[in-house]
């Protein structure tokens, strides 16, 4: 396989022959790497999609044909929401669902040197992100009476550290065959000028994840197809790692989806403003699309009803049903998860093979997203939630006005505020308090669990143990 001339053959019909510029000084181990590394790129693909790079989709089309979006709000519907709650949970304790975060995003954003599920997030536990999860999956499941597997999928640059981290902490509870890990896969970066790949070591492509569009080929290839099959697993109730709020696990979501017959159904918040940075799911020709906010044409933003509500008001939070048949059938559809190409600053070692920096953006990166599954789903689902119940991503660094560390600290305070007050208890002005999914899940718990008339005073957690006080000075 190390052999040069028979690389050559298979690059040069690309005209990529020259990522092996530096073969001749490699190790015998580093060309081994780089041609293991070659035989996994698509050659084919990524000529194709390069030269496709000046097709953009053309939303405004699209949005023209944009129909009243259907969405359900349970908030209004209480006998509704008491039977979709019933049917999701027998479902949950018949073992027909499993969990899924999707974690492999390197949160450039947020500045943090580790994965994001690593985050210290908890506002007077500082437990992590993975944790806060972990918990949820775990009262989840004591509640339907089934054990509630959990699929985490990582990325070549978060798996190492997850695995470990996970595995130091005894999956904080989880037990282990209850626990599936598997890394995505990765698209290799091409030089925006000419399509050629880029090299940031002499025997090194330059690669990024390919996006979490690439969960099925992901889950496809590391046998969880094969294992979700085994368990009898039918839907899969998918969230993302940075979501602390996100109640992908809530039964009534599932239990919603069952009785509407949907392949795919997905939770919204209602923009407060055109410029919102989320995904947004309109109707068109009785399908339901996800619209990226960047790919959102402004003057469809903009667009008001007679009431003046936008028009584009359903700001997608990447909590989804997903039945397992979808996502078998866009594996091997392969119209079904396209690639979207962005332009960004990839570094890379020039034919001297010095690294050059880019200050502005010098490559095309290929991913997918899953939301795209969407139109392709035989029935589409949308209920709105609201985002002080379920969405405060932590995507922002320290400092920023929203989604950032405090931001969401301080909704989960809110939330976790209001579940006690609203059961009776007295909390003072000043008092925070954090609540873990397995002391209370959610409001009615919190209420079950309170004593009417009983004071907080203190910022106070409420671990699996009991209310614990804590001193915020000893928080870092
Ligand atoms: C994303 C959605 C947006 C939605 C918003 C809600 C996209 C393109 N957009 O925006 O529609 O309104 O979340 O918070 O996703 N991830 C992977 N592998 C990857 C890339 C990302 O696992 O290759 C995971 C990340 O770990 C994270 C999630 O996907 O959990 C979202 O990724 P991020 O890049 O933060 O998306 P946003 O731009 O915030």
């Amino acid at each position: 396989m190390n052999d040069r001339d028979e690389l050559l053959n298979r690059l040069g019909p690309f005209g990529q022959s020259h990522v092996l510029r530096f073969w001749d000084r490699l190790s015998e181990s580093h060309r081994t790497s780089l041609a293991s590394q070659l035989a996994r790129i698509d050659f084919a693909e990524i000529s194709r999609l390069y030269a496709r790079r000046g097709d953009v989709a053309d939303f405004g089309r699209l949005l023209e044909r944009m129909e009243p979006l259907p969405a359900i709000r349970l908030a209004d519907r209480a006998e509704l929401a008491a039977e979709a709650s019933s049917v999701g949970l027998s479902a949950l304790a018949a073992g027909r669902a499993a969990a899924m975060v999707v974690a492999g995003g390197q949160g450039t954003r947020l500045g943090f040197e580790h994965p994001k599920g690593l985050f210290p997030i908890g506002p007077l536990s500082r437990r992590t992100l993975f944790q806060i999860h972990v918990e949820k999956v775990l009262a989840t499941s004591r509640r339907c009476g089934a054990g509630l597997p959990l699929f985490v999928m990582t990325s070549p640059a978060t798996d190492a550290e997850t695995r470990e981290f996970l595995a130091r902490n005894d999956r904080f509870g989880l037990p282990a065959e209850d626990l599936f890990i598997f890394c995505q896969g990765t698209m290799p970066a091409v030089s925006a000028a000419d399509g050629r790949l880029l090299l940031d070591a002499e025997d090194h492509v330059a690669e990024s994840p390919d996006g979490h569009g690439g969960m099925p080929a992901a889950l496809a290839r590391s046998g969880g197809l094969d294992e979700l099959a085994r368990r009898g697993i039918e839907h899969i109730l998918y969230f993302q790692v940075d979501n602390p709020l996100a109640a992908a696990l809530d039964p009534w979501f599932l239990g919603l989806h069952l009785l509407r017959g949907a392949e795919m159904s997905s939770q919204v918040v209602a923009k407060r403003s055109p410029e919102d940075r989320v995904g947004n799911v309109v109707s068109v020709d009785g399908r339901l699309h996800v619209v990226e906010y960047s790919d959102l044409p402004d003057e469809f933003a903009q667009l008001r009803s007679a009431d003046g509500s936008l028009m584009v008001w359903a700001g997608s939070i990447a909590v989804h049903v997903i039945n397992v048949d979808l996502l078998r059938r866009s594996v091997t559809d392969r119209q079904a998860l396209p690639f979207h190409l962005a332009h960004k600053r990839v570094p890379f070692l020039d034919d001297e093979g010095r690294r050059i920096d880019p200050p502005a953006p010098n490559a095309i990166k290929f991913e997918r997203f899953i939301f795209d599954l969407m139109p392709h789903a035989r029935k589409g689902l949308v209920v709105e939630v609201d985002p002080a119940e379920a969405f405060s991503p932590l995507k922002n660094a320290p400092g920023s006005a929203t989604d950032s560390p405090q931001w969401v600290r301080e909704r989960m305070i809110d939330l976790h505020r209001r579940w006690l007050s609203d059961a009776g208890v007295r909390l003072s002005e000043t008092a925070a308090v954090e609540i873990s999914p397995l002391w209370a899940l959610d409001a009615d718990e919190a209420a079950r669990k309170s004593a009417r008339g009983a004071r907080v005073v203190r910022p106070t957690y409420f671990s699996p143990d009991g209310p614990v006080e804590v001193d915020p000075a000893a928080l870092s």
